[in-house]
């Protein structure tokens, strides 16, 4: 959604908001703006603009406001266009409060009559004007008397950061369903909603807890829950360093973090695995009784996560022979979920903070399921919600659109799997030893379809030029192929559908013409001659077909107008691997047409609001 930022410390605050905002840009970037503030001011110096980050630090470049105290936003616009008097931050009738935001405030059509009918005078159409209004209408001498007053008017999901001139000493932060983290440093603290905005100047972090306030002084933070009660603050040590969140010589971070997938693979399966095919989670240990029990799983996902989610039902069902189901969150939460204390809960978020995959994880929680996040975020929201984690390892992701988070979802669902495999008995002692002998070469099989990444390039220049294209794949290629296919939508804007080889014949199939190509996933599988015969059939009504196949595979050869081939292995691996391949040719392909792919139009990378 929007990311925000303040600082209060010793150093020019303005400096910091821009390296931050700029890091934080792949949460939204449709405008952006920043308000500063020095000692004894009588006003902010507040600068926003309705474009990107990139042109706000332009404007600030020629007028640099002077300040230790600050904030700023990036938005990604949910209620108002974003123009500059949309853009955050926002303040009162007294230009005295300031607030950025991050999230919806859905009560906010009756707190602004209710305002306006006081004497307020609003500015803007966002929803977040409410909060500056509504704190200065409970304001009686104490700012923070005043938010925590406001707060608990507030419905829906924010995080705020946001200070008073009258107490220009404090910075304030909040959070309900919505991220944010507080950095502290040597006599200075930053209050964000990811690591990444902050790391590059401190490694020790706060994560504020859902419904907990921050106050911040020159002297440190004080956390509380909104209603003022104490709260022991929950400190990490970030182990990861900012060059990781800097593109390192790579045009977009989308290519660099593709060809990190080897080190997210590998990640994903340290200390995890051994050569027998044991598995074990340190931060999600069960023990076999209780997976004996197990009557059901339940995977729950949104976007790429939900096609993560739907490889992970195939193999929990086909290794641990137990009744799994892969569901979208948005969907799921809104129904009257059937499952029970014999369900596992799998949330499935890159982020931990997709809104509607932490609803839906409270929801099958609140039945007495037994939940478990598979995230890459330490201390995110959907980590502490659930009874376990399971951690992805695979470093901060900032292209929008997910590449080697997928990979490592798809690794952690396979040890998953395995581990509910051998606890239930249902793997024989060779099987599991060979999967663990096709996961454990899965980082090096990466790295060897990295460096055909030229000949893939290759392919996605010939497909350039056609304005749509249908992903078919089979068993663990049909999640394969739903997410080729969404891959090239999101960064090309080019029309993509997946589907099954079996649904092709009941309807899609009759888009097919000779410029409507298909991209057919045919790599092991015990279904894959099924995939082939999909091949023979949509070439037998004209369209051009690029075949994923195994290295050395020929049976496609003059049928497929094109071979895309991977490394040869079993069908887990390969279904990691064709997937690296769709992500390098969605990337060329969008490359091709000049396309933004690091920011995609109207799609922002954490989806913290419905
Ligand atoms: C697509 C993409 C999105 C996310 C989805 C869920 O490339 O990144 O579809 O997968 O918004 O996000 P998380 O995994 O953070 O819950």
């Amino acid at each position: 959604m929007c990311g925000i930022i303040g600082y209060l410390g010793t150093r020019e605050a303005a400096p910091v908001l821009m390296d931050g905002l700029r890091r934080l840009e792949y949460r939204g970037y449709d405008s952006a703006g920043v308000a500063v503030v020095s000692p004894g001011a009588e006003v902010a110096s507040v600068v926003k603009c309705a474009a990107r980050v990139e042109q706000l630090i332009e404007q600030l470049r020629t007028d640099m406001p002077a300040g230790s105290l600050g904030v700023g936003h990036t938005r990604w616009a949910t209620h108002g266009k974003p123009t500059v008097l949309n853009a955050h931050p926002h303040t009162d009738c007294g230009r005295r409060i300031t607030v950025v935001h991050n999230g919806i405030i859905e009560n906010f059509r009756e707190l602004r009559e209710e305002l306006e009918g006081a004497g307020h005078e609003f500015l803007s159409d966002t929803d977040t004007e409410v909060v500056p209004h509504l704190i200065e209408h409970h304001y009686r001498g104490d700012f923070v008397a005043a938010t925590r007053h406001a707060l608990g008017r507030l419905r829906g999901a924010y995080a705020l950061v946001m200070f008073s001139l009258d107490e220009p000493e404090l910075l304030v932060g909040a959070r309900l369903n919505a991220p944010l983290v507080v950095g502290l440093g040597e006599g200075e603290y930053f209050i964000a909603s990811d690591i990444a905005a902050i790391v590059a100047y401190t490694k020790k972090v706060l994560v504020l807890g859902e419904g907990e306030m921050v106050v911040v002084t020159s002297l440190g933070p004080v956390v509380t829950s909104l209603d003022g009660i104490p709260v022991e603050p929950r400190v990490l040590h970030v182990d990861w360093d900012v060059s990781q969140a800097e593109r390192s010589g790579y045009p977009h971070f989308m290519l660099k973090e593709i060809h990190e997938t080897p080190e997210a693979a590998a990640n994903a399966l340290r200390g995890r695995l051994d050569r027998q095919g044991h598995v074990e989670f340190t931060e999600f240990e069960m023990d076999d009784e209780r997976l004996r029990s197990l009557e059901e799983v339940r995977l729950l996902g949104m976007g790429t996560s939900l096609h993560a989610a739907l490889a992970g039902e195939h193999v929990i069902e086909d290794w641990a022979g137990l009744a799994a189901r892969a569901q979208d969150s948005s969907e799921f939460r809104y129904r009257r979920p059937v499952l029970g204390g014999n369900a596992l809960v799998v949330a499935i978020t890159q982020s931990g903070e997709t809104a509607d995959t932490i609803v839906a994880l409270r929801a099958a929680r609140a039945t007495g399921a037994l939940g478990v996040a598979v995230t890459n975020v330490v201390g995110s929201t959907a980590a502490r919600d659930a009874d376990g984690a399971i951690y992805l390892q695979a470093g901060p992701e900032i292209g929008v659109a997910s590449t080697k988070t997928f990979v490592a979802h798809l690794v952690s669902l396979y040890l998953l799997a395995l581990r509910l495999a051998t606890a239930r008995r249902r793997m024989s002692p060779e099987r599991c030893e060979e999967l663990a002998a096709e996961l454990r070469s899965l980082p090096d099989a990466v790295r060897h379809l990295l460096a055909g990444e030229p000949e893939i390039a290759r392919l996605a220049h010939r497909y350039a030029g056609y304005r749509n294209f249908m992903y078919v794949g089979r068993g663990l290629a049909y999640p394969v192929a739903l997410e080729g296919a969404l891959k090239l939508k999101e960064i090309s804007y080019v029309h993509a559908e997946g589907t099954s080889g079996g649904e092709l014949k009941h309807g899609p199939i009759a888009l097919l013409d000779a410029e409507f190509p298909v991209v057919a996933v045919c790599t092991a599988s015990p279904v894959r001659e099924k995939t082939v015969g999909n091949v023979h059939e949509v070439v037998a009504r004209g369209a051009p077909v690029l075949a994923v196949v195994s290295e050395g595979d020929r049976s496609l050869e003059g049928v497929a107008s094109d071979l895309l081939e991977i490394p040869r292995t079993g069908e887990a691996a390969s279904a990691v691997l064709a997937s690296v391949a769709l992500q390098l040719f969605a990337y060329h392909l969008a490359v091709e047409l000049g396309r933004d792919v690091d920011r995609p139009r109207n799609l922002a990378k954490s989806v913290t609001v419905e």
